[in-house]
């Protein structure tokens, strides 16, 4: 590439239908992705020195990308300005890229997102997906360019490098998601499987109107829980309990019971049966409130409002603790149920909700110009 093309890169936000707080136990996950996401417009630089602005913050991200280690990011070189906020993010993206090997060059580059921040939406993991095509395309060789798991587990090891101890789902919906279809991942190999979702069904998303951070203490905490819980079953991971062996653990229940419903929802999307699908999002949600302890009042009751306005089946969607909820609908009712709940819940609680159809959308991928 001549120093003067622009080029954009650009990886979406998801939705997890179902598989919540499975993936870092080797369990399945039904992500789509959707058509909100992250634009990386970028051309190399003239040195070493990386110059990254944003729509969304207001500090200037400015970075020798040559000289970015570990060490610098969380304090070692108190030079190294970006311990926090979104610059922090950035420097660990470019460790993760080094640690792994790959080749990447200095960017001027200009970031816009249309995911709402903190909305469980995976903003951050389509930042570090479409920011890390970016750097490795810069480079400009034609063994650098990044795709497929290995620029997945990149932008994940981003996340790990910032504090952030996310699983593998968001980054893998982010690369490999496909228009009319839902991902199925299989964590432990980290392989895909598409699966059609009907036109019939409409996909509503709602946020809450509460923020949640993933860094927080109670995502770390549910880990912990679910690694005790294999330590005591002498397993390295979830995935291989039965339901007899955890069912005194409400932790480890969720995560088995979950892994099934992914399976049983997998079905029943090929049988096209929506009363089906509407239940297992219930009983997920249901799981994921009583026994694995992360939703909230706001969250369970957007679901019921979603239930009693038509939709089939409504849960919380990514980590919980606040963020969004999911409902499947018929596609011809979709706007009048999430207008209805959302109206209904902004009278209940006084919050803001955002709320929106959308449908499955696909992956990263470098844009046209026009596009
Ligand atoms: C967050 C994490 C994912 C996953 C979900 C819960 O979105 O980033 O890896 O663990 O929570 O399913």
């Amino acid at each position: 590439m001549t120093q003067q093309t622009w080029r954009t890169a650009w990886a979406p936000g998801r939705v997890n239908l179902i598989g919540e707080h499975t993936d870092y136990q080797d369990g399945w996950c039904l992500p789509i992705a959707i058509g909100r996401g992250t634009t990386v417009k970028f051309r190399p630089s003239q040195d070493a020195i990386s110059v990254i602005t944003s729509d969304r913050f207001h500090e200037v991200v400015r970075v020798n990308t040559d000289t970015v280690s570990r060490a610098q990011i969380r304090g070692a070189d108190s030079a190294a300005a970006y311990e926090t906020g979104w610059g922090s993010s950035v420097v660990s993206l470019i460790a993760a890229l080094r640690e792994r090997g790959h080749e990447i060059a200095a960017i001027e580059a200009h970031v816009h997102s249309d995911v709402p921040l903190g909305s469980g939406l995976s903003s951050s993991a389509s930042f570090m997906v479409a920011l890390a095509m970016a750097f490795t395309d810069a480079a400009d060789s034609p063994t650098s360019q990044l795709h497929g798991v290995e620029l997945a587990h990149t932008a994940q090891r981003g996340e790990h490098i910032n504090g952030v101890p996310c699983g593998i789902m968001d980054q893998m919906a982010s690369v490999f998601g496909q228009e009319h279809n839902a991902v199925l991942i299989d964590c432990r190999s980290a392989t895909t499987q598409l699966i059609p979702v009907p036109d019939s069904l409409g996909v509503v998303v709602i946020h809450s109107g509460l923020p949640r951070t993933l860094a927080d203490s109670q995502y770390a905490q549910r880990r912990i829980a679910c690694a005790a819980a294999c330590e005591r079953l002498g397993i390295s991971a979830l995935r291989d309990a039965n339901l007899d062996e955890v069912a005194d653990d409400p932790f480890a229940r969720h995560v088995v019971t979950e892994n099934r419903r992914v399976l049983t929802f997998v079905a029943a999307l090929r049988a096209n049966d929506p009363s089906a699908l509407g239940s297992i999002l219930n009983e997920s949600h249901r799981s994921l409130a009583d026994d694995f302890m992360v939703s909230t009042p706001e969250l369970d009751t957007l679901c019921s409002l979603l239930n009693d306005a038509g939709a089939y089946g409504a849960r919380l969607t990514g980590a919980g603790f606040g963020g969004c909820v999911v409902a499947l609908a018929d596609i011809a009712e979709a706007q009048v149920i999430a207008d209805e709940a959302a109206r209904r819940y902004q009278q209940l609680t006084k919050l803001q909700p955002l709320h929106f159809i959308t449908a499955a959308a696909a992956g990263a991928r470098f844009l046209a110009n026009r596009e």
